[in-house]
């Protein structure tokens, strides 16, 4: 049995090209999906500095660079790296099933 009652679909693998960022809603929630070595992260899109959505950064290795202020977290675990950020951004699980990639929300 899945740790996790809530696993919903947030987009098709391969709608995610390798060591790069999208944004995707899912269930009203918007969300950054992360592709870096053919494993898949997921946090919320807003920063949590201001008002910046993560999907218009620029991913390097795992850390996600905001595009508004350089803000650098580190998409596995949410943590915040550097100046001006003072607090982490959550993440989310993943699991790909069959090509499709799962996030749950609970
Ligand atoms: Fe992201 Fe300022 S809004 S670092």
């Amino acid at each position: 049995m899945s740790t996790h009652d809530s696993w919903v679909e947030a987009a098709a693998l391969d709608e995610l090209p390798d060591d790069d960022v999208k944004g995707v809603q899912v269930q009203g929630l918007d969300l950054a999906l992360y592709r870096v070595q053919g494993e898949v992260f997921a946090t919320d899109d807003m920063c949590t500095h201001a008002q910046a959505r993560l999907c218009e950064g620029f991913l390097e290795g795992h850390e996600i660079e905001c595009p508004l202020h350089q803000g650098r977290f580190d998409i596995r675990s949410g943590k915040a790296m550097c100046a001006p950020l003072t607090e982490d951004l959550r993440v989310y699980p993943v699991k790909i099933e069959a090509g499709r990639v799962f996030i749950a929300l609970d």
